[in-house]
């Protein structure tokens, strides 16, 4: 992680939902720099914010108040355009349900982005068994996502995110649909992409194994943040508690 590197800045954000007379405030004022190569993740429990949060990174979603910037540019002054550039060229979205088209094959679930922002079948097609070969699944390619295990259908999300070669992946509950074991395999994974693509990795979680690797942490409460801080800090925290048993 180059800590002289801000990537994505969030600067005071707020997001309230409005239902009929009632107004949730998902997320409440919440900043937070974010570093070039680094593996954040953002924990907290289910209703905290981190999905709201995720979606304005990843200009899914727009603040009520505040700004994100995103590689030094104010995301939600530029116009749509180049908004949707930056969804289809800077940044791989990753879901906890894998959100796979169930009528295509692996190869044609991981080449769609890139045609859809206008590469040439061939070279994505080429470009797609590549990244599917990257995680593992050179001989599952023309496999449907229901003849697939929930691991894999998750390694064919994550070569998906990863076929425009992003500056940043966003992996919301990544583990979330998945067993322990095969959830440690896809933790595995978004570190080795993290090391190998120098590509900066934001999680949201409740998966205590994602601490492990991670290089901060960000709690997350009541659309608040409550504590930004190193993993090293949080192994000595929690061997404090260990101690205590
Ligand atoms: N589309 C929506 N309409 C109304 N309320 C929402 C909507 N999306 C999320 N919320 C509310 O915002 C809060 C934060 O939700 P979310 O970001 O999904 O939390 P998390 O991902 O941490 O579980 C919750 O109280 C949730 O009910
Ligand atoms: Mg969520």
């Amino acid at each position: 992680m180059n800590r002289t590197r801000v990537i994505a800045r969030a600067v005071d954000v707020t997001r309230s939902y409005t239902l009929g007379t009632e107004t949730v405030m998902a997320l409440n004022g919440i900043s937070m720099d974010i570093y070039e190569g680094e593996y954040l993740s953002i924990m907290g429990p289910s209703g905290s914010g981190k999905s709201t949060f995720f979606n304005m990174i990843g200009a899914l979603d727009i603040p009520t108040s505040g700004t994100i910037e995103f590689m030094g540019a104010d995301l939600f002054s530029l116009p749509e355009a180049r908004q949707a550039w930056i969804r289809c060229n800077k940044i791989g979205y990753i879901f906890q349900t894998f959100n796979l088209v169930m009528v295509m094959s692996a190869l044609e679930n991981v080449a769609l982005p890139l045609i859809l922002r206008g590469d040439e079948p061939e070279a994505a097609s080429k470009r797609a068994a590549e990244v599917l070969d990257h995680v593992g699944l050179s001989d599952r390619l023309h496999h449907l996502p229901d003849q697939l295990s929930g691991g894999q259908r998750q390694r064919v999300a994550i070569a998906r995110a990863l076929a425009n070669a992003p500056a940043v992946i966003l992996a919301d509950e990544p583990t979330g649909n998945l067993d322990k074991a095969t959830g440690a395999e896809i933790i595995e994974l978004l570190k080795r992409l993290q090391i190998e693509n120098h590509a900066t990795i934001i999680t949201a979680t409740h998966d205590v194994k994602m601490l492990d690797i991670s290089d901060r942490i960000a709690w997350i409460r009541d659309g608040k943040l409550e504590r930004l801080e190193d993993r090293a800090n949080v192994q000595i925290h929690m061997g404090g508690l260990g101690d205590a048993h």
